[in-house]
């Protein structure tokens, strides 16, 4: 591959997030947030009961599941060795969430949680110190459960000061240190997970049994309101106290590599359409405004969001800086047929262009120059920089009996969406890094379980939360090192 394609201060890195690596979910002061009460995202139910009394929500643990993000891979206790061997494979950005909830563990107290800062001051200087520039993820689905159990959550006006002053506390503590900051991660997904990824809940609920069943649209469009003012504000704050650094937004863009299963108009307006779910979040954050087709489909169905005065003018003013976005699969969209939506992105119909066989029991397509789709989509559409902040292959894996782990398809994996990024720089885009999802295994977001591993280090634990958490280094841990030393150009 030619040597000049990757910029020289290519972010080549890794990506994980608080919930999912740290576990010490209620150590030094933390308390709940919101994912700490579900058993991966795609669970209906989360452990929660109604306190008629205190017209509260309040935590509810099953004794028979298992929580695995509760103790994830220890993190908490392991980040300087497992950050060690982060350097050791040459990451040169490692993104991680702060758990809000370590910070102001309530959400609504005035005085932020000293444990907290302190857990991330030493992460944070642990990965400068190892020559890795941090990125950071202000809430990866870990909103404080206190903050949604009284107040509603995001449906509520009242979490936009919640959120900016955490903002501003962590803005102070790590200005100079972090240059790359997202909101919200995956803000798109609030429609399919309202409650983990919007933080919302009904106060009162209706159905006790499924209060997740009682989340309207208008709910969702009024939390997302509140999101993109939360972001504006974010930002107005970022440049005040650091104006170096970047904020981000953050979207799952699997959702926009969506092929139209026919030529028939009705296939391809309509997976047009689709990907305007997903076009709806970053068209507010990147050109500050909402889009005329959301404006009509509010009018037509009754679900405006309440607007305040001055909120349209922070979004027009504040935008986002830069394009991060995850990138895992690409689907096929059919008029006749319902979509679903998982962690990964929509789940359309099969594919029988992709040649490469996806792992089971997850079959998430694997679909390198969907990669490059979105990137050239997105550039024609914002032309900022872009940021893959999340790519990754999860396997079921097992070291064989010698100890070692031969993970082929992982470099492959690699290689083939590598490929495709430098086409895309190419044709034009200014993609600006590359993380790896997980580049040490850890919990699955979705299913909450450990059996689907992302990682180039291998972790032992297992699904029943059993293991020694002994660390392994894969077969491809090599392989990335030497993709990152060569710059790309080594596959
Ligand atoms: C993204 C999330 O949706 O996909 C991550 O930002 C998540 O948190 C990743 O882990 C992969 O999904 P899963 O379900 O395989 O963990």
């Amino acid at each position: 591959m030619n040597s000049k394609v990757f910029p020289e201060n290519f972010l080549w890195g890794g990506a994980v997030a608080a919930n999912q690596i740290e576990g010490a979910w209620d150590e030094d002061g933390k308390l709940p947030s919101v994912i700490d009460t579900v058993v991966g995202l795609h669970s209906r139910k989360p452990s929660i009961k109604w306190n008629q009394n205190k017209k509260i929500w309040e935590l509810n643990l099953d004794p028979t599941k298992t929580y695995l993000t509760h103790e994830a891979i220890d993190f908490y206790h392991h980040f300087d060795e497992d950050l060690e061997l982060m350097h050791e494979l040459g990451l040169k950005a490692f993104r991680t969430s702060i758990a809000w909830s370590r910070i102001y563990p309530k959400g609504d107290e005035d005085k932020p949680n000293d444990k907290g800062l302190e857990f991330y001051d030493q992460l944070i200087d642990t990965i400068i110190s190892k020559g890795m520039e941090p990125i950071i993820t202000l809430s990866h689905y870990e909103t404080p459960f206190n903050l949604v159990a009284k107040y509603g959550g995001w449906t509520n006006r009242k979490m936009i000061d919640f959120f900016i002053k955490y903002c501003q506390t962590v803005f102070e503590r790590y200005k100079g240190k972090v240059h790359y900051w997202m909101t919200f991660n995956e803000i798109n997904n609030l429609m399919k997970y309202p409650y983990v990824a919007g933080g919302i809940l009904p106060i009162p609920p209706k159905n006790l049994d499924d209060p997740l069943s009682d989340i309207s649209l208008k709910d969702c469009f009024q939390a997302s309101h509140n999101m993109f003012v939360a972001n504006a504000r974010a930002i107005q704050i970022l440049r005040k106290i650091d104006n170096k650094a970047k904020m981000g937004l953050m979207c799952s863009f699997s959702q926009l590599a969506l092929y139209p299963n026919t030529p028939n108009p009705k296939n391809v307006f309509g997976a047009y359409l689709f990907t305007r779910k997903s076009f709806f979040f970053s068209d507010v954050m990147c050109r500050g405004h909402y889009p005329m087709y959301i404006i009509r489909y509010w009018k037509e169905n009754n679900l405006a969001p309440e607007i305040e005065q001055g909120d349209l003018e922070l979004i027009q003013n504040f935008t986002c800086d830069y394009i991060g976005f995850s990138y895992y699969k690409s689907s096929v969209f059919d008029v006749d047929k319902k979509m679903k939506v998982d962690t990964g992105g929509p789940i359309g119909i099969e594919n029988p262009f992709l040649k490469v066989k996806a792992p089971q029991p997850w079959n998430w397509p694997i679909d390198p120059e969907g990669l490059r789709y979105v990137l050239n989509i997105l550039t024609d559409r914002y032309e900022l920089p872009l940021f893959i902040v999340e790519n990754g292959l999860g396997m079921d894996e097992h070291p064989d009996k010698k100890g070692c782990i031969y993970d082929k398809e992982r470099c492959d994996y690699l290689k083939m969406h590598i490929e495709q990024i430098a086409k895309a720089i190419q044709d034009g885009c200014n993609v600006i890094g590359y993380l790896w999802w997980g580049p040490i295994d850890i919990v699955s977001a979705g299913t909450g379980e450990m059996k689907k591993r992302y990682g180039f280090v291998y972790v032992d634990r297992n699904n029943d939360g059993s293991g020694t958490l002994r660390r392994i280094k894969k077969f491809s841990f090599s392989y990335y090192k030497q993709i990152i030393e060569s710059n790309g150009t080594d596959l």
